[in-house]
């Protein structure tokens, strides 16, 4: 199975953990404690506890940990609890048992002022549907929280307008939500979580209600605004290829549990049961596999300090018309053609730095297959994998690319096992928002699952 292990082994207080959840339950309804107490109820079949209960187990022993700065996206169909376990990371709803620490401290045992404290300081929560105050104006609203510290006006206001600024809506700030289109009002949200300089971001499908080509340029610009602040980002999202472009890791859900945690690499290529491979089976190869999966190391690599006739004898015992070329530490160079090692023979050359050819692609090992295919097409050669540190380490050729892409279309074995038909049926209602009374254990429209 892949990455289900869930970091156990973190100790509490490791200053690389923000949030680490351990065995988390919650069970809405009249009585939890009664459905927690008997060892056979706590692991029956949703509908069965809701009959004989009236309850619904929400969480079912949840645990995982959100690493410093990581892009931790919780994806699964609606209803598998997503809400409801991002809301009780910060006791939005109170686990019914189970503990959530952030840095290391417990936050279940907090009081109600250390809660609001927490709240204050260490997260910041986007919301789907905005959550924006609709009298106050951009500035107000994006200030709020501020204001609640006790924060004097204009150092509020000051504060806003950095965040304002930097999800792009500078001239807005006295305008009201109204006059804001969607993925305006969603910026707004941003901005208000991230005055309070919170160090933990909340996301509840920020963009789910946007339109398909706004939501991609806002997936944008919180990539950006990422790479830029480094928050640890706790991020929901029913729809796989958001979770795919933006999460470091992916944990997948389903009633209540997860049930895979990976890189999106790994829950696509090595998916842990049928539901998981159901759900990603529509994700394209070209937009998930990289550089590191398909490239190749080659049967030759030249060294900066080799001479140009060891480099040509080298390149004819192995039959090749070509190589890469490296430094110490196997910094990368470039490469080597057979004739352009001749031809610096024949001007007396010494050092194969003066033979390199210099039409030559490379790209970094998280290229994914679609940008890769454009620099394969542009070049005679292999195109060089050369890592943050400028060292090599791969080839790609077209024909691997090629070899990849066949190999994922092809059929999975016959004994697959099929997914019950239920567990991805669609559902009408795709609203993740939930009356306290109407629980409902749906799934979303196939469509909105894999787009
Ligand atoms: N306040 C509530 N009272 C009762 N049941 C709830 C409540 N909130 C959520 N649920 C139920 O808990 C389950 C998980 O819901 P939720 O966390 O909203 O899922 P998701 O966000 O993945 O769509 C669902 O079966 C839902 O009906
Ligand atoms: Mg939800």
């Amino acid at each position: 199975m892949a990455d289900t292990t869930i970091d156990s082994n973190n100790l509490d207080g490791d200053p690389e953990v923000s949030v680490e959840v351990q065995n988390l339950w919650k069970v809405f309804g009249p009585d939890p404690q009664q459905v927690m107490d008997d060892p056979v109820l706590r692991m029956a079949d949703k509908k069965e506890v809701l009959r004989k209960t009236g309850g619904v187990v929400a969480l079912r022993d949840v645990s995982f940990s959100v690493n410093k700065g990581e892009f931790f996206v919780l994806m699964g169909l609606s209803g598998s609890g997503k809400s409801t376990l991002i809301r009780c990371v910060i006791r939005l709803a109170e686990p019914t048992s189970g503990s959530v620490l952030i840095h290391g401290e417990d936050i279940c045992k907090y009081d109600e002022v250390q809660l609001a404290n927490m709240r204050r300081h260490t997260t910041g929560m986007v919301f789907q549907h905005f959550g924006l105050l609709p009298h106050r104006s951009v500035i107000e609203n994006v200030a709020y929280g501020l204001k609640v510290r006790g924060v004097e006006k204009e150092e509020r206001y000051e504060k806003a307008r950095v965040y304002i600024d930097k999800v792009g809506l500078k001239g807005w700030e006295d305008r009201l939500p109204s006059a804001l289109s969607g993925g305006m009002q969603q910026r707004v949200g941003i901005a208000r979580a991230l005055t309070g300089d919170p160090s933990i971001l909340l996301l509840d499908e920020p963009f789910s209600g946007l339109d398909p080509l706004i939501r991609r340029q806002m997936q944008d610009e919180l990539i950006e605004l990422q790479d830029e602040l480094q928050k640890t980002l706790l991020f929901v999202t029913h729809d796989l290829h958001e979770a795919l472009k933006v999460g470091d890791r992916i944990a997948i859900m389903r009633d209540g549990e997860i049930i895979q945690i990976g890189t999106g690499e790994d829950v696509i290529t090595n998916p842990s049961d049928a539901y998981v491979r159901q759900f990603v089976q529509d994700a394209s190869p070209a937009k998930v596999l990289t550089a590191r999966t398909v490239m190749e190391q080659p049967s030759v690599l030249l060294y900066s300090w080799q001479g140009p006739k060891a480099a040509l004898q080298i390149l004819r015992d192995a039959n090749v018309d070509s190589a890469f070329v490296v430094t110490r530490n196997a910094r990368f160079l470039g490469l080597v053609t057979v004739d352009r090692v001749v031809s610096l023979i024949r001007k007396r050359g010494t050092y194969l730095r003066d033979a390199l050819e210099p039409d030559l692609q490379t790209c970094g090992p998280d290229t994914v297959i679609e940008d890769l295919v454009p620099l394969v097409a542009s070049t005679r050669y292999p195109v060089a994998v050369v890592d943050e540190d400028g060292r090599f380490v791969g080839e790609v050729y077209v024909s691997t690319i090629i070899a990849n892409m066949i190999q994922e279309q092809v059929p999975e074995d016959a004994q697959t096992e099929t997914v019950e038909a239920d567990e991805v049926a669609p559902d009408e209602d795709d609203s993740s928002e939930h009356s306290e009374d109407s629980p409902s254990d749906g799934g979303l429209p196939k469509g909105d699952v894999r787009p």
